[in-house]
Order: C-alpha cells, then structure tokens, then sequence
C-alpha cells in the first residue's frame, strides 16, 4: 500500500523507491505520529467526517498499533514509504476500510511538521537535563577546589592560605593573571547554562501547531485547531498554512543550539587535552575515561575530549547542510524538506551520547593543586604591580610603563620580579617603597578582584550561592 497509487500506471522504480524512502530515519517519530492521528481523528468527528463508531474505531486501532511500537513487535512492510504510510497502513489491516477515512482533510505536509515538532517538544527538555548533568559536575569540581569544611583540602601545597587552588589564567593562551581553579570550572557553567535558556526560548516557536494546514492550504472542514492544540499540547496555532508546511526554523534553530553547545564542549575540551599533557600536568583523566595508544604502551589518550571537540564540528556540518537546503526552496512544502530529520536527530543523538560522559570523566578527574600552583609565575602579577603605583597616586599608563619596565629588567637579570632588589625599582620609579614585594603573593592579587563576578575567593562563593540559587 502505497498513499498515492490512484494516477500511476507503474511501480515506482526500486532504486528511485530506495531514494525517495524516508522510513529509515522517520521510523522514531512513530509514536508522535499516533498521538498526531489521535488528535486528528477527534478534530474530524467534531467537524462531522467521522460517525461516533468509526472513531471509536480508529482510536482503538491506533491503540494498537502504538502497543505494537512500544512492546517493540511492529513489524514494518516493504512498501511502508514512510512512518505516515506505515502506522495507517497497520491501521488498515488492523480495522479495516474506515481507517481510510482518518486521513481526511490531512496531508503528511502538516502531517510531518507535528510529528516532528512533537518530537523536538519532547527532546529539548530531555537534551537540558543532560546539560545540566554535565553543568552539576562542573559546580562541584568548582566547589572541590574551594576551602571545604572536610580536612582534605585544607593545607595542601599549591592552595592559597584561605585553601583555595591557585591557577594561572591564560589570554591569548598566555600566563596572564591569577585565578582560582574554582573560576575557572565556574566559567565553562555559563555557557552551557545560557544553552539551557536558549532552548527554552527554542521552545516558544517549536511549540506552534501546523496540523490542520493541508498539504499548503488549509483543512477543508471546519476543523478546531486551537482544540487540536490543546490535544496536542502545543501553546500556540500557525497563522498561515502556507508558511506551516514549510517552516522549518525550529529545525534550524535546533541545530544551532546543538552546534553552539558543541562549541561550548569544544572549548572545555580542548583545555581537558591541554592540561592533561605532560607540559602541563594540571590534571590527570581517570583511567575508566582514557584510552591508550596500540603501539606505544605508555599512552594515556584523553579520546573523550578530542572526540567531543571534533563533534563539535560534525555539528557544524550538520547545520549548515540544514540552512543550505532550505535556502532557496519555493514556498510550501518540497520534498527537499524531507532531509530536516536526520541531521536533527544526529545532532540530539551526539549531544545526548556525549554529554553525560563529560560529566563522568570531570567528575572523575584527578586535581594537581601543586603543579597549577606552581605555573603561577611572578610576572602574572604585573598588573598588580602596576596597580600598586596606581595606589600610590601614578596614573596607569604611566603605571603600566614603569611595571612593563621592571619586567623587562627581570627578565635581562634573569630573575623573577620578585627578587629584584627595591634600588632597582626605585631607579625605575621612587615611588615604589619596600612594601612592593606583598605584590607578589598570588592570592592577594586573587582577593583584590572582589567586584561581581571577579576572581575572589568570596566572589567565587557568591558565584556558586547564585547558581545554586541559594
Ligand atoms: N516523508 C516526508 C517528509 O519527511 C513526509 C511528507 C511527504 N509529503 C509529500 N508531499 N510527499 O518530509
């Protein structure tokens, strides 16, 4: 059975049959494809298409073939072109003739654009809790490297007096300034938690209704669309059939939350990489989520985080594929439209597969206080030298000057900053004084960053409170 047999004389050829199939990747809309019947089937008995017994019918019989998929024993026939064709198809054998009579005033074109915004309504909040997994072992790695109320943090090498862990922060990926470890699992939070909200936001247009748009111009019978919604769950109905068919931003937008996710991930991992090496020694992965190498024995490959950043570009691809086939289509539906599922799906599949690994492998993963500590190197702290004159009444470019000057003398006696003697500051600036050595306690530069969301050990905590939201 096929749902348009009527005008052709011929089979259609089996490798255009091959192509034009899209069974194996809309099978998974199977059950929103039901519930979309469902709902329809009640729409068209209150416009008066169907007889109280011939709906009774079709729901029992869509009953049915729902138990079929979810008890996993629907078997699906050679000619089922797509889901659509499979589940009526199956309604068909199941209940007869009148099962001929649900697809009234529907074409798959609406048909299609619900199952699918059915799905993403139910695969975005699956995708947000697993963000906020990955976002939950971020905060407590955040919090193991603040002072904690139980002795194993306390008075460790390479924390800082108050027993938070010290850190270089990078620009540029330059040594810059001192920061707390803490900081910085804080800063890959964020990100992921405006991914959070912007999938909430995603929600606001995947959430509109196009069933009852026809095939591109509306339903015929008097069809209740706003109750259709409401069946459906959907908080709003499309305004223009023409444009329901056919929209598939949601789609789109999907996939560029996916992607900026995937950059997000990218950007965490490619740190993970980085401060796993032997260069830097910052962290170590746990074995569970490393992998060797097949020649050489000493390998300990951080796979889960390459293959996280290389995702990130698959997703990408995935996007743009997706925008370079709806550029350019005329309105309405095309069957072009018909490539919107399987990048969609690949996307939330890699997200879904990767995410929930992060957070394992970072919750896992072995802190070296004393190596990170020990990367901090007094030139980190010119700024604070500069500001130090600025404290002093020096304006700050001059400031910035005189501190780049002490630099540059470090560096040509081969000395940190902080072994200079005070006559060689002073021959740079006299307003230094023998107090500028306190300069070049890394934690002190920490606790001057004290505003709103700065590197203090009491701007971390209140970083942490909010998230908490406590
Ligand atoms: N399999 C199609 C898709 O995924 C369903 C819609 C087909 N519509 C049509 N007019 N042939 O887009």
């Amino acid at each position: 059975m096929t749902l348009w047999g009527g005008r052709f004389s011929t089979k259609l050829n089996q490798q255009a049959w091959d192509l034009n199939t899209s069974l194996p990747v809309d099978q998974r809309l199977a059950l929103q494809d039901i519930d979309g019947s469902l709902a329809w089937a009640q729409a068209i008995l209150r416009a008066g298409i169907l007889r109280d017994e011939e709906h009774a019918s079709i729901a029992l019989g869509l009953g049915a073939v729902k138990k079929e998929f979810t008890s996993g024993q629907f078997l699906f026939a050679p000619a089922d072109e797509d889901i659509h064709t499979a589940v009526e198809r199956r309604l068909t054998e199941l209940i007869g003739d009148v099962a001929g009579k649900l697809h009234t005033g529907r074409s798959r074109n609406d048909q299609v654009a619900t199952d699918f915004r059915l799905w993403m309504l139910g695969a975005i909040p699956e995708l947000q809790s697993a963000l906020q997994g990955l976002q939950s072992a971020l905060v407590e790695n955040a919090e193991k490297a603040i002072p904690h109320p139980q002795p194993f943090s306390q008075g460790e090498k390479g924390e800082g007096e108050s027993g938070a862990i010290l850190m270089p922060g990078y620009t540029h990926l330059q040594r810059a300034q001192p920061i707390l470890l803490a900081h910085w699992w804080l800063s890959h939070y964020h990100p992921l938690q405006r991914d959070v909200e912007r999938l909430n936001d995603l929600v606001k247009r995947v959430s509109v209704l196009p069933l009852g748009s026809g095939a591109l111009a509306g339903a015929p019978f008097e069809i209740d669309r706003i109750a259709l919604a409401n069946a459906l769950g959907f908080a709003e109905v499309s305004q223009n059939s023409m444009d329901a068919v056919s929209d598939r931003d949601f789609a789109a937008e999907y996939l560029f939350c996916a992607t900026l996710i995937g950059v997000h991930l990218s950007k965490l991992a490619e740190q993970i990489v980085l401060f796993t090496s032997a260069e830097f020694g910052f962290f170590e992965l746990a074995d569970a989520f490393s992998t060797g190498s097949s020649l050489m024995p000493q390998k300990k490959n951080p796979d889960v985080f390459e293959l996280t950043r290389g995702k990130a570009g698959t997703l990408l691809g995935l996007l743009t594929g997706l925008l370079a086939t709806l550029k350019g289509l005329p309105s309405t539906y095309d069957k072009d439209l018909q490539e919107d599922k399987a990048p969609v799906f690949q996307a939330s599949d890699t997200l879904l597969m990767m995410l929930p690994v992060l957070a394992e492998a970072l919750r896992t993963i072995t802190v070296k206080p004393e190596r990170i500590r020990n990367a901090i190197d007094s030139s980190m702290l010119a700024t604070d030298l500069a500001d130090y004159l600025v404290a002093k009444g020096i304006p700050f470019r001059k400031a910035h000057e005189a501190a780049g000057q002490v630099v540059r003398a470090a560096g040509e006696e081969k000395v940190g900053m902080e072994k200079m003697p005070l006559e060689a500051y002073q021959a740079i600036s006299p307003a230094f004084e023998a107090d500028v050595y306190q300069v070049f306690d890394p934690m002190q530069s920490v606790e001057k960053r004290n505003a709103i969301g700065g590197a203090s050990l009491q701007s971390v905590k209140n970083q942490i409170q909010k998230i908490k939201g406590v």
